[in-house]
């Protein structure tokens, strides 16, 4: 495990909510931030919240459900600030909606938040990590992405189909020193999306997600050779150890 001092950390849904926690987190760990999000207005005032606080930041205003857009803001974030040592795809919509009521358009947006983009962004690190001898590739995954839930026609696919993704790029990424997991957040955590969709009953009991950021500074120190790899990991349990 090394110092992430100026090294880079791309995150997505860095707006609010978790990715708001983490982001704060890395920068705190000197890492350089490249920042995505589809929320323009929340996304620069994150930026310049860091960059008032010393840290080096490129937001990137980025609509994750397209393939041109993710693909465009990835090269920008390579181009700018290097071979990432850590990537955490953070982003995701849910939108509880039955078959019945769900158009296909709809399933296509979710899926892509939280699929697509995890294989267009893994795709265009992958080489740079390679090449830079490892690296750290994080997926935010949920009780959805191995349970189904009534209403999540797309989300609950597109968490599953991260789990798949991470199990087939951990062991492709071994010999190359890439460490790929997956992390669920193991607590009911206080966000806009929690506050969209939790009960009266979840939301007595959740928490700040600041407390969940000890995990994913440990992900970004991970490579391969540390053991930890094609693993669905849970923050809540990592951040209290
Ligand atoms: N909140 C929970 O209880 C919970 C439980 C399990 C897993 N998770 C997962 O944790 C992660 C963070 O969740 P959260 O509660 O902070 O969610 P949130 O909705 O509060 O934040 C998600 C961020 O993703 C961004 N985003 C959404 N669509 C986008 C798009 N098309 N392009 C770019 N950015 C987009 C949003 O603007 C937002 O900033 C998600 O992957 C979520 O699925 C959350």
């Amino acid at each position: 495990m090394e110092t992430l001092t100026g090294k880079t950390a791309i995150l997505t849904g860095a707006a609010q909510g978790l990715g708001y926690a983490i982001a704060h987190v890395y920068a705190r760990e000197g890492l350089r931030l490249v920042l995505m999000d589809v929320l323009a207005d929340k996304l620069q005032q994150v930026a310049d919240e860091l960059t008032a606080s010393g840290a080096e930041c490129l937001p990137i205003v980025v609509d994750l459900s397209s393939a041109e857009d993710t693909q465009r803001a990835i090269h920008l974030a390579l181009a700018q600030f290097g071979t990432p040592r850590v990537v955490v795809h953070n982003a995701a919509l849910l939108k509880e909606r039955s078959m019945q009521e769900i158009e296909l358009a709809q399933w296509q947006r979710e899926m892509n938040i939280i699929l697509q983009a995890a294989f267009i962004l893994s795709k265009a690190v992958w080489q740079p990590m390679i090449d830079a001898g490892g690296g750290s590739l994080v997926y935010l995954s949920s009780g959805s992405g191995i349970k189904g839930f009534l209403k999540e026609v797309a989300y609950c696919p597109g968490k599953h189909g991260q789990e798949g993704l991470m199990k087939v790029l951990a062991m492709e990424g071994e010999p190359f020193n890439i460490a790929v997991n997956t992390i669920t957040p193991g607590a009911p955590i206080n966000t806009p999306m929690s506050a969209e969709n939790y009960n009266d009953d979840l939301k007595q009991k959740w928490v700040d997600p600041l407390l969940l950021t000890p995990a994913f500074v440990q992900l970004a120190k991970l490579t391969a050779q540390d053991g930890i790899t094609g693993q669905r990991l849970n923050a809540w349990e990592m951040s209290q150890a």
